[in-house]
């Protein structure tokens, strides 16, 4: 995606790490298992103390009821529960392959991810199960965060209820649309009755948490839907809302269409998804809520923070488990295998981690990666990168920073030395930000296929 771009063509991808996943090799995984075999980093590249990381723990559950036109994620639909059982089976045995390494030493979890896919598509029995196996190797008692995606028309009152009783404080549900015709169009499984019968269980289960998830530019979206969905979003009163712009990645069903027959994408433009985005922020923050990211807005900010979110963009450990999933020990990124019978191959036969890619990021990588993620919070503190890297990032990358400063997305701190000297983006810079970033990409990753 570029800052230029109006159409929104096939392609387009959100910027969740760095350096680029396509990057990452298989040449390296020995780096990614060297760093599991040792002891948290205690020491940063100039040798100096630092505390050990904070760690997280993501389960990717890649089973859906339907797969929805726009969605890029590794997802398999008609899954029997046999093939399920084998699935679950893989993960809790990666789980316990992980808990043993060394890496692990006594850390606790800080918080823990269930994403998907369609964590939710599991069944009550099958979830109860899992989380019995998993709590023989693991605990995340002391974790700060538990959240777990939701998609509305798989959850029942007493899955609800067993989330809660499983130890979820943040439940994520995937509402995207209000329309029916909206969602049928974009091939989702769910319709809108399905979100107001799974709210009441929500609500009556009382989760610290709760986020909804909605897309600006589904195929078919107006104005006057838009502003309908942001009005009943308002009245469900959710902790936090997400709402990304609509990205066409090359393996959506969408993009596959696109391609094939030679036409125009559906989605709305750039600049029609960012006036949606605009116009919703303006009037959750009419209602009290307020901006914490360029996709997400929250009642309460003293009361509800995003630790997964918030620990991933200041460079903490995460160890990814599931199909495809990615993850960071270390000082090492990597990714598993993406095909189904490798993974569960690698794991319940050869009993090894199904590592599949991996990339040890240089200090100026990682400068770049939580420099690019924090900024889509909205500003960046230049003291904690002073701190952190000994790198002043407004004179280091003083020259975008002032394109970016004449083109309005940004406004630079008054006083640069002051302690809590800040670079913030305007709203107009917010609302684009995945296109400001490729301009801190080292020049050999800028044009890169992404992932
Ligand atoms: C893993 S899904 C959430 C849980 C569940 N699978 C569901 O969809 O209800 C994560 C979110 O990614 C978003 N998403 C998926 N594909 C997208 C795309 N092409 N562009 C923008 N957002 C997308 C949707 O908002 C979706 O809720
Ligand atoms: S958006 Fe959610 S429900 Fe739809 S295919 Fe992707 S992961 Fe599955």
């Amino acid at each position: 995606m570029s800052t230029e771009a109006t159409k929104t063509e096939v392609g387009s991808y959100f910027i969740s790490n760095y350096p680029p996943y396509s990057q990452w090799t298989p040449e390296a995984i020995p780096e990614a298992l060297e760093a599991f075999s040792q002891a948290p980093l205690k020491v940063n590249a100039q040798g100096l103390a630092q505390e050990v990381p904070p760690l997280g723990l993501y389960l990717h559950i890649p089973f859906c009821r339907k797969r929805c036109k726009f969605c890029y994620f590794k997802v398999f639909t008609n899954v029997n529960a046999e093939a399920i059982e084998r699935y679950v089976s893989a993960l809790c045995q990666e789980i316990s392959l992980v808990a043993e390494q060394p890496i692990m030493q006594d850390r606790q979890f800080r918080f823990v991810y269930f994403g998907g896919g369609t964590p939710s598509f599991l069944s009550v029995k099958q979830l109860e199960s899992l989380l019995d196996r998993l709590h023989r190797y693991v605990t995340w008692n002391g974790a700060e965060e538990v959240t777990f995606e939701c998609e509305p028309g798989t959850l029942s009152e007493p899955k609800v209820q067993a989330l809660k009783q499983l130890g979820v404080t943040r439940l994520s549900l995937g509402v995207e649309n209000f329309s029916d015709a909206i969602l049928e169009e974009n091939g989702r499984a769910h319709l809108s009755k399905e979100v107001y019968r799974a709210w009441d269980w929500i609500a009556a289960a009382n989760f610290a948490n709760v986020n909804i998830d909605l897309i600006s530019g589904m195929v078919g979206e107006t104005w006057e839907n838009w502003r309908e969905n942001i009005r009943k979003t308002l009245e469900l009163s959710p902790e936090s809302v997400t709402i990304y712009q609509m990205e066409l990645p090359f393996n959506t069903v969408y993009s596959k269409g696109i391609l094939e027959s030679h036409s125009e994408s559906a989605v709305a433009t750039w600049p029609t998804k960012r006036d949606w985005v605009r116009y919703a922020f303006d009037v959750f923050q009419e209602n009290g809520y307020t901006i914490s990211s360029a996709y997400t807005v929250v009642k309460d900010p003293s009361k509800v923070s995003f630790s997964y979110r918030d620990n991933l963009w200041r460079g903490s450990d995460l160890l990814a488990t599931g199909i495809a999933s990615f993850g960071h020990v270390g000082g090492v990124h990597y990714q598993n295998v993406p095909e189904w019978d490798r993974y569960l191959g690698m794991i319940l036969d050869e009993k090894r981690l199904p590592i599949g890619r991996a990339y040890r990021p240089t200090q100026e990588q990682r400068l770049i990666r939580e420099m690019i993620l924090q900024l889509k919070k909205g500003y960046l503190q230049i003291e904690y990168f002073r701190d952190k890297f000994q790198v002043n990032i407004l004179s280091k990358w003083l020259s975008q920073w002032n394109t970016y400063a004449s083109d309005g997305y940004v406004v630079l701190p008054e006083d640069p030395k002051a302690s809590d000297a800040k670079i913030r983006l305007t709203t107009d810079g917010l609302l684009r930000v995945d296109g400001l970033l490729e301009a801190f990409f080292e020049p050999q990753f800028r044009n890169v296929r992404y992932t």
